[in-house]
């Protein structure tokens, strides 16, 4: 590993060199608009990986944005099978105006690589492409069998990634899959992730009269939808922060007794959490922590409302519609098909016979528990040690992977999140960044891992 190391170091600037490159190209997934420079960033993922020895890399398409695979088999049969998946797409920029340097013209401020995609997930993923170049580099070989999929439509729910990944069972047979699209529980402490909450997020649309009206002449005789929309959504949870819509915990499945002392044995302090949120104080479901909150409990969120008049000065108008986005972050064993089912109904159950309601299901990924006793966060935890010098802490996520599920499902192999990112990142914020040691550090981890993890198996 001596000499893997030294490569790493030697090849530092070229390495971000490239990934500065790769966080140039705007590959948001959800405007229908940019789908070109989403397919322009796949083929540039595609020569970058045959350009460090996975010659058969290839597009494959979907019914959206593209798949980037390529594989390296010549581990040969008896060698494990590692399968990295990670996404090429980023979210949306906006407010543009909130950022203090371009998104997508990377630059380096204070040991951070910022721009749109840093950490969530180009440069987490690209530290895996570094550590595959470093051991064909090095030793003209890998110690285990690598699958790359690095899909472009992660930001906007992963759409065709289930079906696909359904009709390519044995293309993607592994022993294993990694991941690196996770945080760090606090900067300086490596982290593996043990479990991630799940979405349904769905839109709901009411219409009241036919038209726009004058709020002077019908006003206080017709139902306005905005006013009715938000009496609707403020029944969504109850005093106690609880959701309300019926049937929605049946499934969950309650934190042990070992798990919340575990939360309360990590580095958190709640004053610390608001103080950087500039908010007086958390809110949440009655009787659980924010850890418990974030992690372990489902949540439910209004992402956007629309209606009316939101322009410039006054306008005196009764409107015909109003609509709002909202997520549910979901826990094992919450389904995001049966929570989709149980808030449309409830949507139109809260909804007066006045107005009509219509609500559309826009994404959904299921929860997931992966296990941390598999071989593969064994190999994790000794390769973050070895990479950073600090032992690795278990934690949850509240954000969600949709496909995670889909993989233990499918090819029957455990997961193993082994994530880069710093809490600070700011994902899916404005000034979104990755830190430079992480970066390197990522490089070593995923090259100890792939040496770590074919010793064990
Ligand atoms: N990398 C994130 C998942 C994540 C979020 C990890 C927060 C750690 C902390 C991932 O790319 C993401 O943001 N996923 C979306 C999925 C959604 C669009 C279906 C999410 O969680 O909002
Ligand atoms: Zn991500």
């Amino acid at each position: 590993m001596d000499r893997v190391v030294s490569y790493i170091e030697q090849n530092k600037q070229r390495h971000l060199d490239e990934l500065f490159e790769f966080l140039r190209i705007p590959s948001i997934s959800s405007e229908p608009d940019n789908a070109l420079h989403v397919r322009e960033c796949a083929l540039w993922l595609l020569d970058n990986l045959k350009s460090i020895g996975i010659e058969n890399s290839r597009l494959m398409e979907t019914p959206g944005h593209p798949i980037v695979y390529g594989e390296w088999m010549n581990a040969g049969p008896d060698a494990p099978t590692v399968l990295i998946y990670g996404h090429y797409d980023v979210q949306p920029v906006d407010p543009l105006d909130l950022w203090k340097s371009k998104p997508f013209e990377p630059v380096i401020r204070n040991g951070k690589i910022y721009g749109r995609g840093t950490s969530d997930d180009k440069g987490q993923v690209f530290a895996h492409i570094k550590a595959i170049e470093t051991h064909l580099a090095v030793h003209g070989k890998l110690p285990v069998n690598i699958k790359l999929l690095i899909e472009g439509e992660e930001e906007s729910g992963s759409n065709h990634l289930e079906d696909f990944i359904h009709s390519h069972k044995d293309m993607l047979k592994c022993d294993t899959v990694l991941i690196s699209d996770t945080e760090w529980f606090a900067d300086g402490l490596p982290s593996i992730c043990y479990s991630l909450r799940g979405i349904s997020y769905v839109e709901v649309l009411v219409t009241g009269p036919n038209r726009d009206l004058h709020s002077g002449t019908y006003g206080g005789a017709v139902d306005n939808p905005i006013q009715v929309l938000a009496g609707m959504i403020a029944k969504l949870k109850d005093e106690y922060g609880r959701i309300t819509i019926p049937g929605f915990y049946d499934d969950v499945l309650d934190l042990t007794i070992e798990e919340r002392e575990g939360f309360k044995k990590l580095p958190f302090s709640n004053d610390e959490y608001c103080k950087d949120l500039d908010i007086a104080g958390g809110n949440g479901e009655f009787g659980y922590t924010t850890l418990e909150r974030t992690w372990a409990r489902p949540s439910l969120d209004i992402n956007g409302i629309k209606g009316g008049y939101i322009g410039e000065g006054a306008k005196t108008v009764l409107p015909s519609i109003a609509s709002a986005k909202i997520s549910m972050r979901l826990v094992p064993h919450q389904n995001h098909h049966d929570i989709s089912e149980k808030i449309t109904s409830y949507l139109n159950k809260l909804a007066p016979p006045t107005v009509k309601v219509e609500v559309n299901s826009l994404h959904g990924g299921n929860p997931v528990l992966v296990p941390r006793d598999s071989k593969g966060v064994t190999a994790a935890l000794a390769s973050l040690k070895s990479a950073f010098g600090v032992d690795p802490v278990f934690m949850r996520e509240g954000g969600s992977i949709p496909i995670v599920n889909v993989f233990g499902l499918e090819l029957n192999a455990p997961t193993v999140l082994m994530g880069l990112g710093l809490p600070g990142d700011n994902i899916h914020s404005p000034n979104e960044s990755f830190a430079v040691d992480n970066f390197y550090g990522g490089i070593k981890a995923s090259a100890y891992f792939f040496d770590e993890y074919s010793k064990i198996v």
